[in-house]
């Protein structure tokens, strides 16, 4: 199992107020599986995202990324799992802005002391972005961005990519064009996935697809015919580190 989540909430306060992001919820995620996530705003999409990664913690409930509890590990360990182990693809891209396209997509690796050209020059390469290796965030169309996030997130050859609305801010031509890199990409290197999604194509083509409501979790096939967790193949495999 790559991911489990056993009996998770989530609760934020606002003010007197308190909101129930996430209300119990319990899922697991083999290798090699691609998983939907779709719900309406507010629903907790992005809470369970963060919870998976390690980026925030549950009031109750336990969260494994392969067989360790994230709450077991210090914050020194939970940051490096991150690094090592999960891919996070986000709406906004998250590049950072002073950091060449390379530079951008080989951060997983030098915060963790580590450099790799290769790795970085082949991960670009399946994502297309060769041509800009050495170009700012600022200088890439809003595709283009996307796609050196994706390289970002599978540079270090993670197990699990967690991508929370990647094609929410682009047109949908380039949405399923980001979409394609992403998942083939997945596909390629064995990794499992979590996408969360408004777009009704790209949640067909998963695997299974979750439903949250107010922070409640229901599962149902996606349109497409479930084909369950594969094995994990590695037609093009990364380089190893
Ligand atoms: N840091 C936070 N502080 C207060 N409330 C939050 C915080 N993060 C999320 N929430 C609330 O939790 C609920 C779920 O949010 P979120 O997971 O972002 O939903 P989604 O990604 O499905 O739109 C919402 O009501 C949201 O306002
Ligand atoms: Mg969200």
């Amino acid at each position: 199992m790559v991911l489990r989540l056993e009996g998770v909430s989530k609760r934020f306060h606002r003010g007197h107020e308190t909101v129930v992001a996430l209300d119990d919820v319990t899922l697991e995620v083999g290798p090699g599986e691609f998983v939907g996530m779709i719900g309406p705003s507010g629903s907790g999409k992005s809470t369970l995202l963060h919870l998976a990664g390690g980026l925030d913690q549950p009031d109750a409930g336990k969260v494994f990324v392969g067989d360790r509890e994230l709450a077991g590990m210090s914050i020194g360990e939970r940051a490096r799992m991150r690094r090592r182990e999960i891919g996070f693809v986000f709406q906004f891209f998250h590049l950072i802005p002073t950091l060449t396209v390379a530079e951008n997509v080989e951060l997983p690796l030098t915060l963790d002391g580590g450099s790799d050209a290769a790795a970085v020059r082949e991960v670009l390469e399946r994502v297309g972005l060769t041509d800009r290796a050495d170009h700012l965030p600022g200088e890439l169309s809003g595709g283009q961005m996307q796609r050196a996030a994706i390289a970002r997130a599978l540079v270090a050859r993670p197990t699990l990519i967690l991508a929370d609305e990647p094609t929410g801010n682009l047109d949908s031509a380039t949405g399923a064009d980001v979409l394609d890199v992403l998942t083939s990409q997945v596909a390629d290197a064995g990794a499992s996935l979590v996408l969360v999604t408004h777009d009704a194509n790209a949640a067909a083509r998963a695997h299974r697809c979750l439903h949250l409501k107010d922070g409640k979790l229901t599962e149902q096939a996606a349109a497409a015919a479930p084909r369950g967790a594969r094995r994990p193949r590695r037609t093009t495999p990364l380089k190893a580190r």
